[in-house]
Order: structure tokens, then C-alpha cells, then sequence
């Protein structure tokens, strides 16, 4: 199978696993992403069970609203039932590494909110220790120099996403070359340097359930 026929087959059991275990009329949280896009052309067929949706980004507002899903204001939401998102990478703990879209705020803010956290993958995500994917770091571009001498410490390499601004007006540093066999430490970390607005990994908040598409089908597992 091709990687888009895994993301399309994990998109569509996402969209079975929300029928399933979704209320009728509860909101649901709505990620970033190429994965996330094949489950957002998949929830088409059951938006009239939808209360409506959250957006984890301006992208994603557009593609659920091109498919005439309602996209509500997080501040008007009360709950989110599950949050939907895809991953960079994913660890046996199911903390992930996010934001290669650059939507890492928002989506740590959905993912938050919501009461499920359902990740969705392909198999050449699951990685027994993430950094081989660049972490993404969002930060006010005033404080961008300080915080890659920052990040530079760590013992990664902080490289400027060039001509990207985050859909909150800020910058992506992406920083390369680290192992991470502490992603709660190195959230809190990373997320005490002033300037960073949030960064890639979502340890402290991981995944509820994994849903991993491979050549067997797609795998569900549970935290
Ligand atoms: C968006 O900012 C990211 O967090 C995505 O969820 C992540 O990059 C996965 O994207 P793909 O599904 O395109 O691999």
C-alpha cells in the first residue's frame, strides 16, 4: 500500500470510530495535516451527527467548511468529545512529536480540551525514541535568536522555518539532531524559555488511542 492508501484507511476508521463512540450532537476537535485532511473529507459522510467541530487551524476551518461542516469558536464550546489529529511521531508511551503543519498551538489548545485523544497514523510514525523528526518550536519573533541559544544548549540544532508564519503571527523554529528519552522533561523544558509559545512535543497531554495503519490493516491501540 501506498502511504496516502494508509492515511486514507486510517482516516476512515477514524471516521468509524467517531460514529461509534461519539453522541450525536457533541463537538468534535479537528487536526492539522495531510492525515487529517483524508479524515476530514471522511467525516463529510456523517457531519449530520456533528453538533459541530473545533478547528486546530485556519487550513483545517477551510476544508470542514468547504464540506459544509460547521466550525465553531473554541470560547463558545463547552467540551470537545474527541480530538482527531494526526502525528510526526509517535513513542510506546504514546507521546507524539507535532507541528511539521506548523499548527502546534492550536492543536495543543483542542487537544486540551478535548476528552479523547484519538491520534491517527501511519505505521512510519511509530518510533521507539522521537527526534528523528525535526521538533517544532513556535515562538514570538522577537525573542527568535534568544530562544535557539536556548535550544541550541539542549544539544539540537534550532534551524528558522523560512517564509512560514504560524496562523497566531509567529515563528516555527525546527529543531534538529535531538533523542528524546524524556518527553515530559523536555516539554516543561523547552516551554520555560521565555518567547516559546508551545512546543512540538505533547507528552504531558499524549494520545488516548492510537489508530497505526500498516500492511496488516489498521491497529487500534489504547494508553
Ligand atoms: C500539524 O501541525 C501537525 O501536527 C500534523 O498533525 C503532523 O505534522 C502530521 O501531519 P501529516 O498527517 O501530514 O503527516
Amino acid at each position: 500500500m501506498t502511504q496516502d492508501e494508509l492515511k486514507q484507511a486510517v482516516a476512515r476508521a477514524a471516521r468509524d470510530y467517531v460514529a461509534d463512540r461519539l453522541p450525536v450532537g457533541a463537538i468534535l476537535g479537528v487536526g492539522t495535516g495531510s492525515t487529517a485532511n483524508f479524515f476530514i473529507d471522511e467525516i463529510a459522510a456523517i457531519k449530520d451527527r456533528l453538533g459541530g467541530t473545533v478547528a486546530s487551524s485556519e487550513a483545517t476551518a477551510k476544508r470542514l467548511q468547504g464540506h459544509g461542516i460547521p466550525v465553531l469558536d473554541l470560547n463558545d464550546v463547552a467540551a470537545i468529545g474527541i480530538y482527531v489529529d494526526g502525528a510526526d511521531e509517535i513513542d510506546a508511551s504514546m507521546a507524539m512529536v507535532k507541528g511539521g503543519g506548523g499548527a502546534l498551538t492550536r492543536e495543543k489548545i483542542v487537544a486540551a480540551v478535548a476528552e479523547t485523544f484519538v491520534c491517527i497514523c501511519d505505521a512510519s510514525k511509530r518510533v521507539a525514541v522521537m527526534g528523528r523528526f525535526p521538533l517544532p518550536v513556535e515562538v514570538i519573533p522577537m525573542a527568535r535568536a534568544h530562544v535557539a541559544r536556548e535550544l541550541a544548549k539542549l544539544g539540537g540544532t534550532p534551524k528558522l522555518r523560512e517564509g512560514f508564519v504560524t496562523d497566531n503571527g509567529n515563528l516555527i523554529l525546527d529543531v534538529h539532531g535531538l533523542s528524546i528519552t524524556d518527553p515530559i522533561g523536555l516539554e516543561d523544558h523547552i516551554n520555560q524559555v521565555v518567547g516559546v509559545v508551545t512546543n512540538g512535543l505533547f507528552a504531558r497531554r499524549g494520545a488516548d488511542v492510537l489508530l497505526l495503519a500498516g500492511a496488516d490493516g489498521v491497529q487500534t491501540h489504547l494508553r
